[in-house]
């Protein structure tokens, strides 16, 4: 697909297919010549009933008269005003009518909507059209068609504004690219995204982009000593990675952000094992990994003047004869003991090692991803990520980026109160803390291993897919996790 921006009335847009968001129902001054070439059926298609005045409302019609290439119309109302949210809303709409067509040119013309800022109307639409064009391939003796569009252009009416929406198109491509990269590692079954294919795939993205990376195997983990690790992926055939990614756009000084990345290729749940009912969707259970990965790719193409560090634990969950038992206790990398009280709470065990590794990097800020509770969405549901913080500055700046993307989150409680619920017996501390407030306590424990410095953890159980018909990866927490990198990149420049 060919993305670019023309300095072009309507009129002369070369598309087969040109989209005129318009706030209202009159039409404005610039697109007088267009209506006139049309014999006046533009400003009569505006102003009928058919056009409604609820934003996000559409009118479909083919271009009589209107000459050059264009042949199909899409009226799109906009509202009065339009903010970051509606123009995510906007661009939906756009998006969705475009890949659904099968011309394969477009024009959107930008000079009709009022409000948003043309970098963020730019950066929304390019997301959406990027996010929509995705299809999931690679098993499909038939799949569906790929889409018709291959050209978009944006027409901007000044010159000015080229700029703008140059910056934006950068921007929603890179997010659409880093979000559909972590929705086709999600999607592929856990038979072909299995931990070694993971760490290829980092090794391959880190080729591309000229990042260092490592990958550590089963000795390696077993001198640092990661026994919470290493307890979950014995019981199965397919051998553990840690793997780490490095990024440096920033000054050599710079601490780093570092993202963990939660990566079971497919949690069964081991000896606790899960009821079979849904148990493909535990090939998700990576959502955290493949969001690590995303971001990075996102971060690499627009090449943001900041330093990340990525950490991925991956492995399998799975039973056997070898498999960690209920009541087993291992020692974990910081050498805090843990009572194994049931082995489908997987994801703490091998996230406290990473967060422990993860601390050699320096960072100034960590922030890990992890599909970790289904409390979690009895809690928050499918529409927001669960966040959690031992920092409110960097709590209220990741509010900020999914307020501004439109990728939800809301902050949970960290109290020590909770901690009451993970005593154990036996250990230092008991893997599961009950059922109360399941997704506090899951984060409870992690918040142990990350006592020496500034961290968030985001569950993104109910988020990072779709269940039912629609099934499917989202890719989410990338959105939110670019935006707080870019506005992490401005501040420090400014400074
Ligand atoms: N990967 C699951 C969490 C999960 C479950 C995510 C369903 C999305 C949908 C995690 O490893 C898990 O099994 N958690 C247990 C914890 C419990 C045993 C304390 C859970 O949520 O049931
Ligand atoms: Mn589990
Ligand atoms: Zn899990």
């Amino acid at each position: 697909m060919e993305f670019s921006i023309n300095l072009a009335s309507p009129e002369k847009a070369q598309a087969e297919y040109l989209v005129l968001p318009l706030a209202g129902k009159k039409l404005p001054s610039a697109l007088s010549k267009l209506d006139t070439a049309s014999n006046g059926a533009l400003s009569a298609l505006a102003s009928s009933d058919e056009f409604g005045e609820k934003a996000g409302s559409t009118l479909a019609s083919h271009l009589p008269a209107a000459g050059g290439k264009l042949q199909k119309l899409l009226l799109v109302q906009t509202g009065k005003e339009v903010d970051a949210a509606g123009a995510r809303k906007l661009a939906d709409v756009i998006a969705k009518a475009l890949i659904g067509a099968k011309l394969t040119s477009a024009a959107v013309w930008l000079g009709g909507i009022k409000g948003a800022s043309l970098d963020v109307i730019s950066a929304a639409i390019s997301q959406a059209i990027v996010f929509e064009s995705y299809r999931f391939t690679a098993f499909k003796s038939e799949p569906d068609p790929a889409p018709a569009l291959t050209r978009i252009q944006y027409l901007v009416t000044k010159k000015g504004e080229t700029e703008a929406a140059e910056a934006g198109l950068a921007r929603g491509l890179a997010v659409g690219h880093g979000m559909n990269f972590t929705r086709e590692l999600a999607n592929l079954p856990p038979n072909a995204c299995t931990p070694t294919y993971l760490a290829e795939e980092a090794v391959k993205l880190a080729r591309h982009y000229g990042l260092k990376s490592t990958v550590l195997d089963t000795p390696e983990l077993e001198a640092l000593g990661m026994g919470s690790f290493l307890s979950v992926a014995k019981g199965s055939v397919q051998p553990p990675k840690l793997i780490t990614l490095e990024y440096r756009g920033g000054a050599k000084s710079a601490k780093p952000v570092a993202l963990v990345g939660k990566g079971i290729t497919f949690d069964s749940g081991g000896i606790s094992l899960k009821p079979g009912e849904g148990m493909d969707e535990m090939k998700y259970d990576m959502g955290g990994a493949a969001a690590v990965l995303g971001t990075f790719r996102a971060v690499a193409e627009l090449g943001l003047p900041i330093n990340l560090v990525g950490v991925i634990a991956t492995c399998e969950n799975m039973p056997a004869g070898n498999a960690s038992k209920p009541g087993d206790i291992v020692k974990s990398m910081a050498g805090t003991t843990i009572e194994i009280l049931n082995t489908d709470a997987e994801g703490r065990l091998i996230l406290c090692d990473a967060l422990t590794y993860t601390a050699r990097f320096e960072p100034e800020v960590v922030i890990d991803l992890a599909t970790l509770t289904g409390a979690c969405i009895i809690a928050l549901g499918h529409v927001a990520s669960g966040l959690y913080a031992n920092n409110d500055e960097l709590a209220d700046a990741l509010l900020a980026a999914a307020d501004d993307t439109g990728d939800k989150a809301w902050r949970m409680p960290l109290w020590d109160d909770y901690q009451e619920q993970l005593k154990s017996n036996f250990a230092d501390v008991a893997n599961i803390g009950g059922r109360p407030a399941g997704s506090v306590t899951a984060a409870c424990f992690l918040a142990r291993f990350t006592k020496d410095y500034n961290w968030a953890h985001l569950d993104i159980a109910g988020t990072a897919w779709k269940s039912g018909a629609a099934k499917g990866a989202t890719g989410r927490p990338v959105p939110l996790l670019v935006e707080y990198l870019l506005q992490r990149g401005l501040k420090k420049g400014k400074k």
